[in-house]
């Protein structure tokens, strides 16, 4: 028998970026017990990667913005794949969301007249962004941070979640062990709110740092629950590509948002080349027009940069492989180019975007403000997770909820960029707010311990695994080159296919992974037990992206170039089979609302 501590809470949320931050205050505000689960130290989370800005309809800089529009741009950039209810309920309450930031402490930038100032963006017709300068992420979390600890929240720093606990069909507890000594722990609870990020850690070139390893979405797809769109992983069109150890740190959006250029090797503005039908009549096809626009010309036309991400990466993606990039395989983009329309404007570069002045200077030697950067596409954000219903945020598996990145359908088939902001605090909310009711109508379940004997011995065998014994660092990054390679920004059928009969052979290696017989902070022993998660998200990716024969959004097949009437109707589902296997389905997307439609019809 194996030894563990018990802890017991209404509600659990696991992961303390952003969305289960603002689940926990909401649970603990509400007079119920809850426990809130860091995989890392608080504080550190992805959420911080969203550096430019969180969108809402605030109507601060310009007046012409409403939840209406907001909704429109969201659905059009996520190429109407996206739950529409969670993306009108996202459209309708960020501002308030924003507001009580503000009213729990958040330092926003201001206007003249001392609102919250808002930027520019990709996708987003107007100036959207509330924004820190490019630090709006980790204002959020400390804010929530802050806020939180007054609420009563139990927070259990560095612990992994290796399992959830069932009873019959419902969620009662979870099996996790803390880095320090390597102690197995099990939480018991109510209902369960899962708010653990992303999948970037699949993927070699990529803004996700060691936690996201699809832990959420593994452990949810492990309990029953429904994947939807895992297809659709999003490419952030500007990550640092040089020197090698810093390929893939974000480059904010904020840049372009700010009058960043993108250029080629022969200095031409290749995003002038391609702009797409739905977006022609609100895209500038000039300079001039797009400068006045980044200055807040309302008669002007976005610049090019600020279309789409999806579509941005794709023309970089582009340029690279047509021999036009830059010396370390990416393009430049030129934020100092607007010395030409601005008088100081090395202060205003260091005023607006501080964290990419100083990243560059330290982590390049580049200056920003004279010199151009080189950025590429790095992974940066996964549209898909768990499927979850619009109003309460909960799963198909009762008593499990889930939030922020691991949930799934308000961004369809792309994100738009600071749309993550705003869905963490806002269906982080909704969340906590249901998974509090259910804690307050159900009882505590049983804990079958069989299981938890069973998860416990599954998570020491890597101590033990004998001569065929296998590094599990080395599996993960074979792992990662294979998923960038074959499952990356352009996919076809035969890579695709490849990758799957590849992903079965890292299954058997992963059975072998192991690490020294030493519990204190063995990150070895860490990522052998990770790998599971890689593998089942890498899985469910490939699998979604083989059935998916169109390209829309982030997902693009060279051997389906156009997009398809068809697939447009349906979004993907995974799940585990009875016999274990992954199976995949697909759904109809729901006849949108006639209010809906008719917003969607008149922002065309
Ligand atoms: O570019 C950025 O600042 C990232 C924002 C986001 O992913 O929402």
């Amino acid at each position: 028998m194996r030894e563990f501590t018990t802890h017991e809470y209404d509600v659990l949320v696991i992961g303390a970026g952003g969305a289960g931050l603002r689940a926990a205050i909401e649970a603990a505000g509400s007079g119920v017990t809850c426990g809130l689960i860091c995989k890392s130290l608080l504080g550190k989370a992805h959420t911080v990667m969203a550096e430019g800005g969180m969108a809402a309809a605030l109507g601060n800089v310009d007046d012409r913005d409403s939840w209406s529009t907001h909704f429109a741009d969201t659905m059009r950039g996520g190429q109407y794949l996206n739950n529409w209810r969670m993306a009108e309920l996202h459209a309708k309450e960020a501002p308030a969301r924003v507001n009580e930031l503000e009213a729990w402490g958040a330092v926003m930038d201001r206007t003249k007249d001392g609102k919250i100032l808002q930027r520019n963006f990709g996708g987003h017709k107007y100036a959207r962004l509330a924004h820190v300068g490019d630090r709006t992420g980790l204002e959020m979390i400390r804010t929530l941070q802050d806020h939180g600890i007054h609420q009563g929240i139990k927070v259990h720093m560095e612990v992994t979640v290796v399992e959830l606990l069932m009873e019959g069909g419902r969620v009662v507890g979870a099996f996790a062990y803390e880095r320090e000594h390597g102690r197995f722990i099990v939480f018991k609870a109510k209902s369960i709110v899962m708010a653990t990020g992303g999948i970037g850690r699949a993927f070699k070139i990529t803004s996700n740092s060691w936690e996201y390893t699809g832990d959420g979405q593994s452990l949810a797809y492990e309990a029953g629950a429904d994947l939807i769109d895992m297809e659709f992983i999003q490419f952030h069109p500007t990550g640092m590509v040089w020197p090698p150890s810093v390929r893939g740190i974000l480059v904010t959006e904020g840049v372009r948002g700010e009058g960043g250029i993108l250029t080629n090797s022969e200095g031409r503005r290749f995003m002038f080349d391609d702009i797409p039908d739905a977006y022609t009549s609100s895209t500038s096809d000039n300079e001039e027009e797009g400068w006045r626009y980044v200055t807040g010309d309302k008669s002007a036309r976005r610049p090019p940069e600020l279309l789409t991400r999806d579509h941005v990466a794709r023309c970089i993606v582009r340029e690279v492989k047509e021999g036009r990039g830059s010396p370390h395989g990416g393009v430049f983009l030129d934020i100092a180019w607007i010395k030409e329309h601005i008088k100081d404007s090395e202060t205003h570069i260091k005023k607006k975007l501080p964290s990419m002045y100083h990243q560059f200077k330290e982590l390049a030697g580049i200056d920003i403000t004279k010199e151009p950067m080189e950025i590429g596409p790095t992974t940066h954000y996964v549209m898909g997770g768990i499927r979850v219903d619009a109003e309460t945020q909960m799963s198909t598996v009762p008593g499990l909820f889930a939030a922020g990145e691991c949930a799934a359908g308000l961004h369809g088939a792309n994100r738009l960029g600071g749309n993550s902001l705003s869905d963490l605090v806002v269906f982080g909310k909704r969340a906590g707010e249901y998974a509090t009711k259910y804690a307050k109508e159900n009882a505590a379940g049983q804990i079958n311990n069989d299981q938890v004997q069973k998860i416990a011995a599954w998570a020491e065998a890597p101590f033990d695994r004998g001569d065929k014994a296998e590094n599990p660092f080395t599996i993960q990054s074979d792992l990662q080159v294979m998923m960038q390679d074959k499952v990356g920004i352009v996919r076809e059928e035969k890579e695709l296919n490849e990758a799957l009969a590849e992903l079965e052979k890292y299954k058997a290696r992963a059975e072998h992974a192991s690490a020294d017989v030493n519990r204190d902070y063995n990150p070895g022993w860490h990522t052998a037990l990770d790998l599971k998660n890689l593998l089942t998200v890498s899985e469910a990716t490939a699998k979604s992206a083989l059935l998916r024969k169109e390209s829309r959004g982030a997902h693009t097949r060279l051997d389906h170039p156009d997009k398809s009437e068809e697939e447009a109707k349906v979004n993907n589902v995974v799940r585990k089979g009875p016999d274990g296997s992954m199976q995949i389905e697909r759904i109809a997307i729901p006849t949108i609302r006639e209010d809906l439609a008719q917003i969607i019809e008149e922002n065309k």
